[in-house]
Parts: structure tokens; sequence; C-alpha cells
């Protein structure tokens, strides 16, 4: 089957390599999204060890749907009843891009009601009573062609379930991984994120120093699905802590809020990685490492949601300015959606590379080699 992980825009390439990683077939990037060819066990694979994916979507087909009858009859078409059982519950979510058929609200009305006559014929039941596991349906209609899919995770698989609530302007898991992974960290050398909030990064950065599957302190939908033997899962589950490292690494955080610290530790004991990060009351302006090699990466505020855009600028002067003084090994990223970060900075990016943190258009300013 064709298995499909979307995610953030400019992450594709990452998502793909992982799918290599995890020896998925077939593995080819678009915008946003990321497809492959896999089996029922792939699905576990994938959603219990993907970093920078956003879901895992089952496709179920596709075909051309220039208007509303064409959509209900390939809709109809689908063989639900492989899938979804008498007492299954299938929301339809979806959306549409450059196509005849725009209204997303009456796009979804027509999938739900074909797919629930053909299940319902099925069944013979004329009601069905959606009391039973989810089956969300989503469907994306690009150009007058509808593919359907069943969303294998349930909630983002940004959500490892280590983050407590009540975070001002937190990175999404995926993101902050994101980061880790174009930093190039393994494990071995120093690691700092000194403005750490909640301490995203440096826990993203345990964990692939430990090389620790973020999906395994959390379910899925298609973990309660029918289908799918509680097997899978628990193979899965089993090769990905076979993988798992035992070292110990120098990883750091810093943030000048106090509550943003407590946060982070808090965190971190959540991910389970409390071991091997440190987290600190310190001021990004005055960060300081004699190391010679490192890796730092941070999204410092931006002048958008936290503070103004000129407390922003006199930061990155302060922040540039610690930085030089770093020995030059050191490879320094940092995401902005500010515009003139790299002149209060001070320094040009030997690198630039567009990510959307959420809507955010952001630059992540890549600095040594
Ligand atoms: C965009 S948030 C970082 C969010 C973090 N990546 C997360 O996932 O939670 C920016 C952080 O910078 C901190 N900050 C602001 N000024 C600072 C300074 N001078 N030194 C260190 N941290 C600072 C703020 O307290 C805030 O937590």
């Amino acid at each position: 089957m064709t298995l499909t992980v979307p995610c953030l825009f400019g992450l594709e390439s990452l998502v793909a390599d992982e799918m290599k990683r995890l020896n998925l077939q077939e593995v080819r990037a678009e915008n946003g999204r990321v497809h492959c060819r896999g089996t029922l066990a792939d699905i576990a694979r994938l959603n219990i060890n993907l970093r920078c994916g956003a879901r895992v979507l089952m496709e179920l087909g596709s075909f051309p749907a220039g208007d509303f009858e064409a959509l209900f009859q390939g809709v109809y078409a689908l063989p639900w009843e492989d899938y979804i059982p008498k007492d299954g519950e299938f929301p339809v979510k979806g959306y549409s891009l450059n196509s005849g058929l725009h209204s997303v609200p009456a796009c979804q009305a027509i999938v739900k009601k074909a797919s629930a006559k053909r299940l319902g014929e099925k069944y013979g039941m004329a009601t069905l009573p959606e009391t039973g596991s989810r089956y969300q349906i989503q469907f994306a209609i690009v150009k007058d062609v509808a593919t359907l899919y069943l969303d294998t995770s349930g909630e983002g698989l940004y959500k490892r379930g280590y983050r407590a609530q009540g975070v001002v302007a937190p990175l999404r898991e995926t993101l902050a991984a994101a980061l880790v992974t174009l930093s190039r960290y393994r494990g071995k050398d120093p690691f700092c994120d000194p403005f750490c909030g909640s301490g995203t990064i440096p826990i993203e950065a345990a964990l692939i120093a430990k090389n620790r599957a973020p999906g395994l302190d959390r379910s899925f939908s298609a973990q309660r699905w029918k289908n799918m033997d509680g097997k899978l899962w628990l193979e899965a589950a089993d090769e990905a802590m076979d993988r798992e490292f035992h070292g110990s690494y120098d990883i750091w955080g810093g943030d000048i809020d106090p509550k943003a610290v407590e946060l982070a530790r808090h965190n971190a004991e959540l991910a389970g990685v409390e071991d091997c990060v440190r987290f600190e009351v310190a001021d990004a302006g005055k960060f300081h490492r004699d190391s010679e090699y490192g890796q730092l990466a941070t999204n410092p505020p931006y002048g958008e949601r936290l503070m103004e855009k000129s407390e922003a600028e006199a930061l990155y002067r302060m922040f540039g300015a610690a930085c030089r003084e770093l020995p030059p090994k050191w490879r320094v990223l940092v995401l902005s959606s500010h515009t003139e970060f790299e002149r209060s900075f001070g320094r040009q990016a030997n690198k630039k590379r567009k990510l959307y943190n959420g809507m955010l258009k952001c630059d992540l300013f890549m600095y040594g080699k």
C-alpha cells in the first residue's frame, strides 16, 4: 500500500531520509508530504519512529473528481469495509486546492455520504452506530483529482506526550527534531540551546542522542483498528527499543525566565531524558563555551509574539557578540522570522533554509561548516 506522511514545509527531505533509514521503499517527496510503499507493520514502525513527520496516512485510492457526482462515485467505489468495521466511527476532513470542487464542507458531506452508503450496504444497516474506534477519513482534492486516506496516527506526531500545558510560544517537537538533525548533532559533542523555553530542542536532542523513538510513550489511532494486529505495534516498539543507546551526553538548555527553566526540567522528566539534559537560568547575551566543538540550535524570540522588534534586535546583537566568542568549530543554527536577523546578529549566515514554524515563515540561519 502507499503510505503518505504530511510534514511542515521545508522538512520533506528530512522526512524522506528518515523513511529511507527505516527501509521503506519507493520514498518520494513532494511539497509538504512524502510518500512510500509499505505494509501494515510499517504503519506501526513509521508512527513510532518518525521524528519530523506530522502523521501517517494510509492511501485508499485516487481518482478524477471534477464534480460532486464523480467525487461521490469515486468514494463509493473504495473498499471501506476492508478497514472500517460495523461500529467504526468515521469522521471526514480534508482540503481542496486549485480544483472546481472548492467548498470543503460540501466535499466533506459528499465523502461522508458516499462512504456511509457503501458501508451501510455492505453491513446491511440503514444507520451505522459509529460507537467504536475512530477511522478518520481524510481527502485531498488537488487539481480536480481526489485522494482518500485513513489517518493512522490520531493526534499529530509532534505530540510525543512529554509536554506539559501552558507554555508560551513553544516550538513544535517535529520542527525541534528537524533543527537538531540539521545541526548534525549525533550525541558526541556538547549541544546547547540558550533560548530553550520549555526545553523542546534540548529534549529532542536527547531523544536523538539516545536514539530513542519519539512515539514510544503515546498511542496511535490505528492501534485500536480491528485489521491491525496488536503484535505489529509490539514488534515495532521492540525493534525501536533495541536500537537505543545508553551513553553520557552533554546537552544544555538555558533561559532567562526561571519559570521556563522549571517547565523544561519537568518536560525532560516526562520525556525520560532528565539524566542527560541540564537546564539553567542564564542570559543568552552572556553565553560562553570553551569546548573546541559543539552544536547550538535555538529559536530566540522573533519580535512578533513575545517581544517588540527593537527588543529582539538588541537581543540578537548581544547573542551575536556572544556567538562570535565561540571556538571556530562550533556549528550555530538560529530559527527566526525576523527579516533583519543577520544584520542584528552581525554576521551573514553560511547557509539559509526556509522553514515554517506553524504558519509563520522563518529562516534557519546556519553558521559554521
Ligand atoms: C521562542 S521562545 C523559545 C521556545 C522554545 N524553543 C520551546 O520550544 O519552548 C524564546 C525564549 O527565549 C527566552 N529569552 C528571552 N530573552 C532571553 C535572554 N536574554 N536569554 C535567555 N533567554 C531569553 C524567553 O524567556 C523564551 O522562553
